[in-house]
């Protein structure tokens, strides 16, 4: 997604219902997050991240760190809780100016809107630590590693950057032709809804195909929303995992928030199964349930201005909130082709079970690696990922040195998986370098041998030029001697 496409629906997202747009939980939709819950959530994950960059062995210089992608200043605030001083920059000014609003130490924290590709607002190497949660993945991999690049450049050698990139989609098995069949039934009566503002519904689910549905094909209810006169209303849905194997005949019972359009009038709400990234039931030939609303006039939004345009400009329109991918071996290489250490991925689940996601953590080296000096010399090198497939070997071989490398919790406790994660780190670290250094070494020492056949051959061809030249010259001698006498005895 472009920069100002994406700038204009974080914007929208931030003046509708920002805390929600963070967090997408559903019950806490229109509103309904509790500040004080919503910041204790970023203390939580700033704790989580800390600890784990201390079971790698990792310490940071608490002094300045950067919040990319900050929104309300979740996880900045939280930061400042370790930090001398926190800047929080976001591409959408309603979230900033939410931010500024929350902000309780406006000496410490400091938010930034930045509507660039690049972060040239700071200074070269200002940082001591960059945390990016649940961002990245919100934009074209272009911009992914246009951003992965500036946080390097903003970090002090030695820094770290912390920030997760989701892998890839994971897709169910797509359930065969008869299975997509279900009977939908509303428990009690719909209640009353509000534009803008989630309600409740309570769905009996029944599997009423021949055929099973798997956990692994991951179906969920979910709403959809149209006019009376067929025109769908477009949004974000709710949605309900059914999260379970359901034999044909089986029922659940689900709870689903749905959020009506935020325009008055009569609507129709449809409530549906879907098969995630494949399709509807109701597209399949299944009936979806059809309960007629009447959408009241809007009230005033609780936290900020209601929009009744989306983005794409549909009457009733929420902003939609896209997600991309990038496959670890691109991140790693795009990372290490930008000068960073990447000192570990850890797989972690941050955007739901359908979307495997991955923590990066990137150091900027203090020494820049031989192969990053080498590309400034113009020694064309495609070693990177042969290192890496090196270090990953040596991970597996670990029993070899006589100590597991593993970063899982021992009895001994903390200290020891520290202890063993730290000479893990610095063990792969050295390896790194010395296989950094050994590789600069071959292939000096392989141009210095070819550069000495190239001479040791031009010396031997001169040498049988010089042997033919004594020859001819030779040959002149004996063939002038006789003429010599010759000319000698008419003296
Ligand atoms: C899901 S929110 C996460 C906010 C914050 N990281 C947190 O966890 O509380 C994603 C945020 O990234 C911001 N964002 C998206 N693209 C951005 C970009 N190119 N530069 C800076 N911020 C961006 C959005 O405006 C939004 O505030």
């Amino acid at each position: 997604m472009e920069l100002e496409r994406l700038q204009q629906q974080w914007n929208a997202f931030g003046e509708q219902d920002p805390l929600w747009a963070i967090l997408t939980i559903p019950d806490r939709r229109g509103g309904r997050w509790d500040l004080e819950e919503f910041l204790a959530t970023g203390r939580e994950e700033v704790d989580e991240v800390l600890q784990e960059l201390a079971d790698h062995g990792l310490s940071i210089k608490r002094q300045r760190a950067l919040d990319f992608g900050c929104g309300v200043g979740r996880l900045t605030q939280a930061l400042a809780g370790h930090f001398d001083s926190v800047d929080g920059v976001d591409v959408a000014e309603s979230m900033i100016s939410g931010a500024q609003r929350l902000n309780p130490d406006p000496g410490r924290m400091r938010f930034h809107h930045n509507g660039a590709a690049d972060l040239r607002m700071f200074d070269d190497e200002s940082f001591d630590f960059v945390l990016a949660l649940i961002v990245l993945q919100h934009m074209e991999p272009g911009l992914m590693v246009g951003y992965m690049r500036e946080f390097l450049r903003v970090l002090r050698p030695g820094g770290l950057a912390f920030f997760n990139v989701p892998e890839s989609f994971r897709r169910g098995e797509e359930l065969p032709a008869q299975a997509w069949r279900a009977e939908l039934t509303l428990i009690g009566d719909l209640p009353q809804v509000a534009p803008g503002t989630s309600a409740k519904v309570s769905v009996k689910v029944r599997n009423t195909s021949s055929e099973p549905w798997p956990a692994s094909a991951y179906v969920h209810l979910a709403d959809r929303w149209r006019r009376p006169d067929g025109v769908t209303v477009d949004g974000t849905n709710g949605w309900a995992a059914i999260g379970k194997h359901m034999a044909p005949g089986e029922e659940v019972e689900l709870r689903l928030h749905v959020v009506p359009p935020t325009v008055s009038g009569d609507c129709v709400l449809m409530l549906d199964l879907v098969q995630d990234q494949i399709g509807w039931f109701g597209d399949r030939g299944s009936s979806p349930l059809e309960l007629p609303v009447v959408v009241p006039q809007s009230t005033p939004a609780t936290n900020g201005s209601s929009r009744t345009e989306g983005n794409d400009g549909e009457p009733g329109a929420a902003p939609t909130m896209e997600m991309y991918v990038m496959s670890r071996e691109e991140v790693v290489e795009a990372l290490e082709e930008a000068g960073a250490l990447v000192l570990d991925v850890v797989p972690k689940d941050r955007c739901g079970a359908t979307i495997p996601s991955l923590d990066y953590i990137v150091s900027r080296p203090v020494i820049a690696p031989y192969t990053r000096r080498l590309r400034r010399l113009g020694v064309a090198s495609d070693r990177p990922s042969q290192v890496r497939h090196a270090l990953e070997v040596m991970a597996d071989r670990a029993d070899l040195v006589g100590f597991p490398l593993s970063t899982s919790r021992g009895r001994l406790g903390r200290i020891t998986v520290s202890a063993r994660a730290a000479l893990r780190r610095a063990m792969l670290e050295v390896l790194h370098r010395q296989s950094e250094f050994n590789r600069a070494g071959t292939d000096v020492i392989g141009g210095l041998e070819s550069q000495v056949r190239a001479l040791q051959a031009t010396v031997n061809d001169q040498a049988d030029q010089l042997a033919k030249a004594e020859e001819r010259i030779r040959s002149f001698e004996r063939r002038l001697r006789p003429d010599d006498r010759a000319a000698g005895g008419e003296e």
